[in-house]
């Protein structure tokens, strides 16, 4: 959560034009205030604001000269989202600023050592420690990265930081642990960011830095270190991205774009992977799989839309791979007792690869002794470099905060995985594997046929906009779909929604089932149509609405319910990709019906690096 940017240049320029700039690209980490610190002439200029990053813009009126800057857009942890409580936080004196991303869980502690030893502090933050941590240093003559490194021997937690100070109006320091941070270093200057969507416009080479370092940025020029002051020789990397893959582009919501572009994302994931024959290759699995082979059981974990895509995967595994597979919420895998289980593999599903309680169960899962495999879109993140294998979902950068594109990459990732390890292990022939890769290439130019279709959808959407709760069912593979559903209405439309699997509503959820409100159903010609038909007679017989998301053509559905949603036919493991792009559409069309902001819904950030 929260966004940080640095920027030192050579000689001095508008430093608030390019610090606003990045924000943007970052505010959908957190956004609920903003700040900036730009080292000037005659030493350094701080303005922040609680709310929007526009609030700030508009405080600033001229451009800030000068030759080092840092700037912030956050989300709160530790004190309201006031103008004091956003970043930079400063030192006693004001000459030095830190930016912060984490959480320092020790800070209560060095806040009263700190005031007893005479330092004033502004803010109810825990970042603002590090300032005065820093500044007693830097008041022993400690050089700024130094007077860095020593501080962060003190702190307890996870940052990532980036600090300027006016005694050193050359150089900016940045340091992390558990939270990411990436540098870029063009001609004349050197810049860092949480993300790289801020730093594509300055430049495509750039160095991940690693838990424990930390690094001193001068204009052109970047030296890491490690906690222990030894120096770290860095390589840099080539980012897969470009500025304009990380632009709207034309569409009015990052949301809208990132939907429309859930067929590329298909596209992207087989690119070079998969063959008609059913035949599929992931490099990056390749080396572990003698030993995926031979896994008893397989776990796939993740948070919120990652986690319904784990669930897809578990079961497309149980049922072509014929593991042993199941799906569980990282944020209480992390907690459970293991037993030891060194034939046991876990995947770790994650669209950023920074998710803190995803990193959590995947910590867990190493110490014991299971293989580790990743399915990340962000290349160099930090699950994809924890686990011992993986595969990279090429969905391409996902601004929105509600996970549209990032969640079909994972589902058609899983899916490749599953052809992959059903054929190693001989559980599934090759006539089936033939089969669902035939489908599953047809699946992203039926995909964009979707679009085509969006009147029942916008149909639709105005019901649910016009709802005060929604129930949302399906079974088998359209459960975690039906779940998908519902946790993208209530996350940008903000109506209650709830997802369950249908043959579960009869257990208690059809106490809710009345004409007020609708149920969206998930029902494709599978293995489980007739018994979802079923479960939709009985929302009827309660004087229930539905909506349902069937096969194109199916007379008896459209028959049943009273707004249909038709998908292309397919084969039912290729399903789920099809049936999710409705309804991201509907609860993207219901949010902006509602007038609600759909990229960075209220309370959310779009990477959760905290528990
Ligand atoms: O980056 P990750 O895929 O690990 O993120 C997991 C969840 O935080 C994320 O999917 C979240 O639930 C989104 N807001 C869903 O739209």
């Amino acid at each position: 959560m929260c966004g940080i940017y640095g920027l030192v240049k050579r000689g001095e320029g508008d430093c608030s034009g390019p610090v606003l700039e990045a924000l943007r690209r970052l505010e959908y980490r957190g956004y609920d205030s903003a700040g900036i610190a730009v080292l000037t002439g005659n030493g350094m200029t701080v303005r922040k604001r609680g709310g929007r990053l526009a609030r700030l813009a508009g405080a600033l009126g001229r451009p800030l000269v000068g030759t080092a800057a840092i700037g912030h857009t956050r989300w709160a942890t530790h004190g309201a989202p006031t103008d004091r409580n956003a970043h930079p936080h400063r030192d006693c004196d004001g000459k030095l600023a830190v930016v912060h991303n984490g959480i320092v869980e020790n800070f209560r502690a060095l806040r009263e050592r700190l005031q007893r030893d005479g330092h004033r502090f502004a803010s109810e933050t825990d970042t603002e420690v590090i300032a005065h941590l820093i500044e007693r240093e830097r008041s022993r003559g400690v050089p700024l990265a130094e007077a860095v490194r020593r501080t962060l021997r003190h702190i307890r937690g996870t940052y990532a930081l980036a600090v300027v100070d006016a005694g050193s109006p050359g150089e900016l320091v940045a340091a992390r642990n558990s939270s990411p941070l990436i540098v870029g270093v063009a001609e004349g200057a050197a810049y860092v960011a949480s993300d790289a969507a801020a730093l594509l416009v300055h430049t495509r080479r750039v160095v991940y830095l690693q838990d424990g370092q930390i690094a001193r940025l001068t204009p052109g020029n970047l030296r890491v270190m490690r906690g222990d002051g030894s120096a770290v020789r860095h390589r840099s990397d080539e980012l897969p991205w470009s500025a304009d893959e990380a632009s709207k582009g034309g569409w009015p919501h990052f949301m809208a774009k990132e939907i429309y572009e859930e067929a590329d994302a298909v596209r992207s994931a087989c690119a070079g992977r998969l063959s008609p024959s059913g035949a599929v290759k992931l490099g990056g699995l390749e080396s572990v799989l003698p030993r995926l082979e031979r896994t008893e059981r397989v776990t796939l974990t993740a948070c919120g839309t990652a986690y319904h895509a784990a669930l897809i995967g578990a079961y497309l595994m149980q049922e072509y791979a014929g593991a042993d597979a199941r799906a569980e919420l990282a944020s209480e895998l992390r907690y459970r007792r293991w037993a030891r289980q060194d034939t046991s593999a876990l995947f770790a599903v994650s669209q950023s690869g920074e998710t803190a309680d995803t990193l959590g169960a995947l910590e867990h899962a190493r110490a014991h002794g299971h293989l580790t495999c990743g399915i990340v879109n962000v290349v160099g993140s930090s699950i994809a470099r924890m686990t011992d294998a993986g595969v990279y979902t090429h969905s391409g950068p996902e601004i929105g905060v509600a996970s549209t594109k990032a969640f079909t990459g994972q589902v058609a990732a899983l899916l490749l995985a599953t052809l992959m390890l059903g054929r190693a292990r001989g559980a599934l022939s090759a006539g089936r594997a033939r089969d669902i890769a035939r489908a599953l290439s047809r699946a992203p130019a039926q995909m964009d046929t979707l679009f085509a279709r969006r009147r029942s959808v916008e149909r639709a959407a105005r019901t649910l906009a016009r709802a005060d709760h929604a129930l949302f069912l399906g079974r088998w593979l359209s459960y975690p779909v039906a779940l998908e559903g519902a946790l993208k209405l209530k996350e940008v439309s903000y109506v209650h929604a709830e997802g369950y699997g249908a043959g579960e509503m009869k257990h208690g959820p059809i106490a809710l089932v009345d004409r007020n409100m609708p149920v969206v159903v998930v029902a494709p010609r599978d293995r489980v149509y007739e018994k979802t038909l079923s479960n939709i007679q009985e929302v009827k017989a309660r004087g229930g609405r539905v909506i349902a998301v069937g096969t194109a053509g199916d007379r008896h559905l459209q028959g049943l319910a009273d707004a249909f949603i038709g998908i292309p036919r397919t084969h039912e493991a290729v399903a789920p990709l099809l049936a999710t792009v409705p309804l991201h559409w509907m609860a993207y069309r219901a949010g902006v019906l509602r007038g609600k902001d759909v990229d960075k819904p209220r309370n959310l950030a779009k990477s959760v690096t905290v528990e």
